[in-house]
């Protein structure tokens, strides 16, 4: 197979938002406990952080990192996770059938963010509780002192407000699954009159709607419809979730998961759009895709021990896949298929940051590693810099069980005229054949080629080589074949690979 690129500065699609880059920490199995936080691990820093998680998730960059949950946040109360340590008390999380001790909360999460240097977005209990209690949790991390909050705040050590802009009303409230599970119909109005009295509180907050939980809930579309009719002038964005995984064997219908990932997110902003239109309203709804990953869901919700049927235990090992070389190809390619639509997708989320779906993982007392599907996150992280490109694409494609006419090769390319550097992120999706790539550049980056790595299974690997016993045995290496020559770009890029080009 191959494919020809054209890439050309006239065409720029937006700015990269720098919130495309982010991740989440929920207090589900240990993203928190024994991920970032191990107070008596060997590495672990005076506030009980892990200081080897520390240095990889610096690495990684999450540029915002979405805190605390998930369906967590359905069921928590915020509050017992201030104040003395010794003082907090131990819950039933009803999420994930654990125990919670409230020893990692609001001021240990704020001091983790500041110190990986990363912005925190929030999100509010509007499972279990509602307005109130989102606007004392606003008072305290935002208002400066001299209320009641705000003034615990700063007894419990904060001087200065946290200032977090980004707040979440709420998680999958569409889902049954859901604690405290609306009807669009109820979560609109509370979403609506929460998200007004919030922003009486700091004008300057930015505040996501529950969007729907993947597209293939029953309610998809009119969810989003009623939620946003109720709500639009008061929120700035509406959320999308999204988990994919190989099923039966079926690769080429799991590589091409990101053409799902595109309609998923042209469809709600078709949706967003009409009920724009329809209310007469200015200004548009972007889009917060608030948590998305690859997710081995069919061994979780499969015949085996379901987590109500364990007993009630802290930090129980939950859904801890291990990545492998074909996971990190798709995981590429819906970077791609965010970055491709920028202009609109303006908040990202990757779930989630540890142990937990993890781009990293750690081990109790032991060491701490990077997955797979960490290095293009990393990567795209890094250097999509200035404006996304509308690429022009043409090429061979392929039919899989689940989907026709998919690009074999997949690319993304922006351009940073501040610095005339360019990136290209391509995927190869076939499982067996080299792809021939010729890139035509146009008027921007024909002088130099600074770097064309590759991450694909190399010598004795297989696709289903992970990090999990050699931890850095899947990880980018040089891609040598790669030529520029009169303002093309060439490479033959592996079978099954992802492959990101620097160019100047
Ligand atoms: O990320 C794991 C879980 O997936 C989150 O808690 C929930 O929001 C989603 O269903």
């Amino acid at each position: 197979p191959s494919a020809k690129l054209v890439l050309d500065s006239a065409f720029a699609l937006a700015p990269v938002p720098r919130r495309l880059f982010g991740s989440f920490v929920e207090h589900m199995g240990r993203c928190v406990y024994t991920g970032i936080y191990e107070p008596g691990h060997p590495t672990a820093d005076a506030a009980g952080l892990r200081s080897d998680v520390l240095d990889l998730v610096r690495e990684v960059g999450p540029t915002v990192v979405r805190y605390p949950g998930g369906n967590f946040v359905s069921n928590y109360r915020w509050e017992d996770g201030v104040g003395p340590k010794a003082e907090r008390p131990r819950r039933l999380d009803l999420a994930w059938h654990s125990i919670e001790t409230n020893q990692f909360g609001l001021h240990e999460f704020m001091d983790w963010a500041g110190k990986v240097g990363t912005e925190p977005m929030m999100a509010v209990n509007l499972g279990t509780r509602g307005l109130q209690d989102a606007c004392d949790l606003l008072e305290y991390t935002n208002h400066p002192g001299g209320t009641y909050w705000s003034d615990r705040r700063i007894a419990d050590g904060a001087a200065d407000p946290f200032g977090v802009k980004l707040w979440c009303l709420g998680n999958e409230m569409d889902g049954p699954w859901q604690v405290g599970h609306k009807t669009a119909a109820e979560y609109g109005r509370l979403a609506n009159e929460t998200a007004k009295a919030m922003r009486l509180i700091d004008s300057e907050i930015e505040l996501v709607a529950c969007g729907s939980s993947n597209s293939a809930m029953p309610t998809f579309g009119a969810w989003e419809t009623e939620v946003l009719e109720h709500s639009y002038d008061a929120v700035d964005y509406i959320s999308l979730h999204a988990y994919y995984e190989e099923r039966a064997d079926d690769p080429l219908t799991f590589l091409a998961q990101a053409v799902n990932m595109d309609h998923f997110i042209e469809d709600v902003i078709s949706t967003a759009d009409a009920v724009r239109a329809k209310g007469r309203h200015r200004k548009r709804i972007n889009l917060s895709f608030d948590e998305w990953n690859v997710w081995y869901t069919e061994q979780f919700h499969g015949d085996g021990p379901q987590p109500k049927d364990r007993p009630w235990v802290e930090h129980p090992r939950l859904i801890e896949d291990e990545y492998s070389v074909t996971d990190a190809v798709v995981v590429g390619t819906f970077l791609n298929s965010l970055l491709r639509h920028g202009d609109r997708v303006t908040v990202a989320c990757q779930a989630q940051l540890v142990n937990v779906i993890g781009l990293l993982r750690s081990e109790p007392g032991g060491d701490a590693w990077k997955q797979t599907i960490a290095y293009p996150f990393e990567q795209m992280r890094r250097l999509a810099t200035g404006q996304i490109l509308r690429v022009t694409a043409t090429g061979d494609r392929y039919d899989s069980a689940g989907y026709t006419d998919v690009p074999i090769v997949d690319a993304t390319a922006t351009y940073d005229a501040e610095t005339g550097r360019s990136a290209v992120f391509v995927a190869n999706r076939s499982l067996d054949e080299t792809a021939g790539l010729e890139v035509d550049l146009r008027d921007i980056g024909g002088s130099a080629l600074l770097a064309a790595t590759t991450l694909h299974a190399g010598n004795g690997q297989d696709r289903h080589t992970t990090n999990r016993d050699d931890h850095t045995a899947v990880v980018p290496g040089a891609l040598k074949n790669a030529r520029l020559a009169d303002g093309t770009l060439s490479a033959q890029l592996p079978p099954l690979s992802w492959t990101v080009f620097e160019l100047e």
